[in-house]
Order: C-alpha cells, then sequence, then structure tokens
C-alpha cells in the first residue's frame, strides 16, 4: 500500500507520515517546495504538487492508494480541498482521511470552520472510502506562545470559561494512520479531543504548575490578542481567527462523552492529556519548541 501526505510537511502531516512509516506503510509527502525534502524521515518520498495548481497533482497522486488531507488555512481553502478530491478520485486512489475541525458545522460564522463544509462534503460524496476526523484546539499551537508563556509568565491564546478539549496532534496523526489502514473505519466522522476540558486560566495554571512560576491567563482580551496577531501573520487570518476566539470566548469547545468514548475505542487507549504534553514539551530546561 502507498500513503500520499498533503500537508505532510506540517504540523499533523509530518506526524502522521512518520505513523504510517512505522506502519511498514510507503508514504509520499507533498510539498510545493523540493526544498523541504531533505529534512523528511528517512525512507519518506517527497513529491512536488500544489492544491492551487492542479495540474501538479496528477503526478503526485500516481499509484497512490490512500490520501491523508490537511488543507492549510487560506482565501482559497475551499477550492484547494476540492480540487485535491477531485485528483483523488481520477487517480484511482481508494482511501482518504481528511482532517477537518471540530463542530465546523456549529460554527460556520467562522471563516476556516466554514470551509470545511463543502470539502467534507465533496468526500463523503467522492465514491472513495473515507474517514473523516475533527480536531480540537491542537495542545502544539502553544509552541508560538513559548516564550510569551516561559519568559514574560502569560498565556494569551484567547480560551473560555466554559472550555476546550484541547488535543495532542500525535492523537490525530495516529487516529488517521489507523483509519488510513484499518478495516471498518470508513464512512465514519470522528471529533479528536483531548479528555480534559480546559479553561484558559487551567491552561495558565498548568504551565505556572510544570514551570515553577506564575502564568497568568490574558486571553480573555481579545483586542490585546488582535495587536501582536497582526504583527505575525496577515490581515486575512487575523480576521479569520479573531472570529474563532470571540466564539470560543462565548462557547468553548467541548467534546461529548460518545465523542470521547468513540474516540478511545478507534485508538484502543485513551487520548493524551494536557498536563503530560507540558511536562513533555516545557520542562526546565527544554529551551526549543518540538513539533
Ligand atoms: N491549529 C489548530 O488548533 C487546528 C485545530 C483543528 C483543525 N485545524 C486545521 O488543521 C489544518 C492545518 O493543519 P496543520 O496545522 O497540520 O498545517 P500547517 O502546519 O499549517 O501546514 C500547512 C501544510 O499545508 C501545505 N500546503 C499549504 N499550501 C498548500 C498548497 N497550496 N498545496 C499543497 N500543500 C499546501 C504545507 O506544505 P508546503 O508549505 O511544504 O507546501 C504544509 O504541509 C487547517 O485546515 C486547520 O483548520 C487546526
Amino acid at each position: 500500500m502507498k500513503a500520499l501526505v498533503i500537508g505532510g510537511t506540517g504540523t499533523v502531516g509530518s506526524q502522521v507520515t512518520l505513523e504510517l512509516r512505522n506502519r511498514g506503510v510507503a508514504v509520499a509527502v507533498m510539498s510545493r517546495s523540493a526544498d523541504r525534502f531533505a529534512s523528511l524521515p528517512s525512507g519518506v518520498e517527497g513529491v512536488v504538487g500544489d492544491l492551487q495548481q492542479p495540474q501538479t497533482l496528477p503526478p503526485a497522486m500516481a499509484g497512490v492508494d490512500a490520501v491523508f488531507l490537511a488543507t492549510a488555512l487560506a482565501p482559497d481553502e475551499i477550492n484547494q480541498g476540492l480540487e485535491a478530491v477531485e485528483a483523488a478520485k481520477a487517480a484511482g486512489v481508494r482511501r482518504i482521511v481528511y482532517m477537518s475541525v471540530q463542530a465546523a458545522e456549529q460554527a460556520v460564522h467562522i471563516p476556516h470552520f466554514a470551509t470545511k463544509i463543502p470539502i467534507e462534503y465533496a468526500i463523503r460524496h467522492s465514491g472513495l472510502e473515507w474517514t473523516i476526523l475533527r480536531p480540537n484546539n491542537f495542545f502544539q499551537n502553544d509552541f508560538w506562545v513559548r516564550d510569551a508563556i516561559v519568559q514574560a509568565g502569560v498565556y494569551p491564546q484567547p480560551m473560555s470559561a466554559r472550555g476546550l478539549n484541547r488535543v495532542d496532534t500525535r492523537d490525530i496523526a495516529e487516529a488517521a494512520a489507523i483509519c488510513l489502514t484499518a478495516h471498518g473505519v470508513a464512512g465514519r466522522n470522528y471529533t479528536v479531543a483531548g479528555p480534559d476540558l480546559l479553561t484558559g486560566e487551567q491552561v495558565a495554571a498548568t504551565y505556572a504548575r510544570v514551570l515553577g512560576r506564575d502564568v497568568a491567563y490574558v486571553g480573555a482580551d481579545l483586542a490585546a490578542w488582535e495587536a501582536a496577531a497582526s504583527k505575525m501573520m496577515p490581515r486575512w487570518m487575523v480576521l479569520d481567527l479573531r472570529i474563532m476566539y470571540a466564539h470560543f470566548l462565548e462557547h468553548g469547545l467541548v467534546a461529548s462523552p460518545g465523542e470521547l468514548r468513540d474516540l478511545e475505542t478507534l485508538l484502543g487507549r485513551p487520548p493524551r492529556g494536557f498536563e503530560a504534553f507540558v511536562r513533555e514539551f516545557f520542562s526546565a530546561g527544554q529551551a526549543v519548541a518540538q513539533g
């Protein structure tokens, strides 16, 4: 069996690649730039392809049995996802696993949640064997704010008083690898969420406990988040994420007990907890972010 990982140089896709390779699956990673292939894990093939240039997709998908698809945040994300599905169908790919987002249809006012709906629809109606993974907010997003946490002692990601069932991207990757290779998982949606319902204060308190220093939650100040984010990302992305964080502040992103049970059944173990992640990557002496 050969799998193609679209988004395989990204946060989740790189871990999906490792999971598949470690299961003995022949893996190819698609990237827009061949420069990125030098850092692929050994035994993994690199193929150049760009979802914005559909003519690059048939060669990338030739001989591929299963596709993992992550679509990056982009103003034309829907079109990129639809092109990926069309190319997979045309290439005779048998199975596709798509990384969407938790509860997309309940928050279609968030631009990059709404974009997932037509891509999910196209996948369900593609005729391929499909599984849709719908992750909560990643633990690993915190690598982006490591300096704020460790040096300034503040946790800046807006989160709600209701809480989010944030998730470790390694659990998403393992779920993806299972869905790409196992029987009996096709035609299903899985919410991929962690076991702890975390408020902003609880996240900050976990960092404070592990780091042995004060860490204050400052994420409720959306205007401050926007001012900081505007220095790091394009305007369209700031506007998109500001809507998402306003939604998180009001509603949280909560997984149901049934959703958590289904994920545990899929993984064959409980998903990773937040404090274990913080201890693994933020304990004293760990100066460099790892993804
Ligand atoms: N962050 C969260 O908490 C969270 C939670 C739930 C769902 N999600 C979803 O996760 C997705 C992002 O996944 P991620 O964080 O793993 O990705 P990421 O780290 O942002 O990496 C983006 C990947 O997409 C590839 N890519 C970008 N533009 C491309 C194009 N035109 N053609 C082909 N490949 C392209 C990049 O490859 P090259 O640069 O090498 O070409 C890279 O591998 C989004 O859809 C987001 O909504 C995120």
